[in-house]
């Protein structure tokens, strides 16, 4: 595996393997935000005002697959002290990351550039990513770094409040979409993968990308995007900003909300840009079904006269082919649509 981006001191100019064909390079650095993307102040749902705050979310969710939350409860001491461990992990010795650093696909708990397919991709990703499981927290906490010292603690307590914060929202959305209570409170919330994103300031921003154009693959992601802009939204063909509020988090529906929803919410391509000022680091909460859970569309949303539009399958299933392939969103739900006729 090549060096970290964060273990290699200069960036004066970029490489030829991060410049991206013209066609998927961001080109245009000055992508306005996307003010229409909702900023949902959830403490309104607790102070009477849940059906407005659930037909927002649903709102958010159908147009843009995309929202932010603020208000969200989870305290601002927590979040400065898990944005703080998150810097210093990329800002360790590089022989202190290199032991973190693997390229064995069966370990789960493994920093590495680019991605994990560094040795077969064309063009490399300009960004360093650090990622395990965190949930249950007991299953996976002693497997996490030792260093920094505080890393354990910290990341543990607010993974804990995260997780809770993702069963507030899909509590919402299950009522806005006429499921039953706690509908999502079972294997389809199993898994709770934590990625940490290191975009370090980059030459040439307007050739390279820090991820392409995806469809996040699990139910629902929690972002913490940090103060600098770099994620974009595909919405009706164009790309949208999103635009850095302090403590917010960003929501965003996976594929598997997309299918269990029947297609009512949508799994939105996105993609992220780096700038050739500022270090980002950001960090996704990948909250998602267990291997073996079996998605598919809601029965309460589905009958006679609104057939199921996807085909029942098992998580591990649709992650595998989402992978092999990592093909455009059209593509691989196309992988999976229900049987005609
Ligand atoms: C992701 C992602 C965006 C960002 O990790 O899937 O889309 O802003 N991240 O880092
Ligand atoms: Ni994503």
């Amino acid at each position: 595996m090549d060096k970290l981006l964060s273990s290699r001191f200069n960036h004066e100019s970029l490489s030829g393997d991060y410049i991206f064909p013209p066609e998927l390079r961001p080109g245009d650095l000055k992508i306005p935000f996307g003010s229409n993307i909702s900023v949902i102040d959830l403490s309104e749902a607790e102070n009477g005002d849940r059906t407005n705050t659930i037909q927002k979310i649903i709102k958010a969710s159908e147009e843009f697959g995309f929202f932010q939350v603020i208000n969200h409860g989870i305290s601002e001491n927590v979040m400065n002290e898990a944005r703080s461990v998150f810097k210093e992990l990329f800002e360790m010795p590089a022989e202190e990351k290199q032991k973190l650093c693997s390229d064995d696909p069966s370990k789960t708990c493994k920093m590495f550039t680019s991605s994990v397919n560094y040795a077969t991709e064309k063009v490399h990703l300009w960004r360093d990513n650090f990622r395990h499981p965190c949930h249950p927290l007991e299953q996976w906490q002693h497997l996490w770094p030792e260093n920094p010292t505080r890393y354990r603690e910290c990341v543990g307590s607010f993974s804990v409040e995260v997780k809770k914060l993702a069963s507030r929202i899909l509590s919402l959305i299950s009522e806005g979409l006429g499921l039953e209570c706690g509908y999502f409170e079972n294997d389809l919330t199993g898994s709770v993968l934590l990625t940490i994103n290191h975009y370090p300031p980059c030459p040439e921003p307007s050739l390279a990308l820090g991820i392409t154009k995806h469809s996040d693959p699990n139910l629902i992601t929690i972002l913490l995007q940090d103060h600098v802009c770099g994620l974009q939204v595909l919405k009706d063909g164009n790309w949208i900003a999103v635009q850095p509020i302090p403590n917010a988090f960003v929501i965003n529906v996976g594929y598997q909300l997309q299918v269990i929803s029947n297609g009512k919410l949508i799994s939105a391509e996105h993609r992220a840009v780096t700038n050739s000022h500022d270090t980002r680091t950001s960090a996704a909460f990948f909250v998602a079904p267990t291997d073996e859970c079996v998605v598919e569309p809601a029965e309460a949303l589905t009958d006679e006269h609104h057939p199921p539009i996807f085909k029942a399958f098992k998580y591990k299933d649709f992650n595998s082919h989402y992978f092999a392939k990592y093909a455009d969103t059209e593509t691989v739900l196309k992988s999976f649509a229900a049987q005609k006729g």
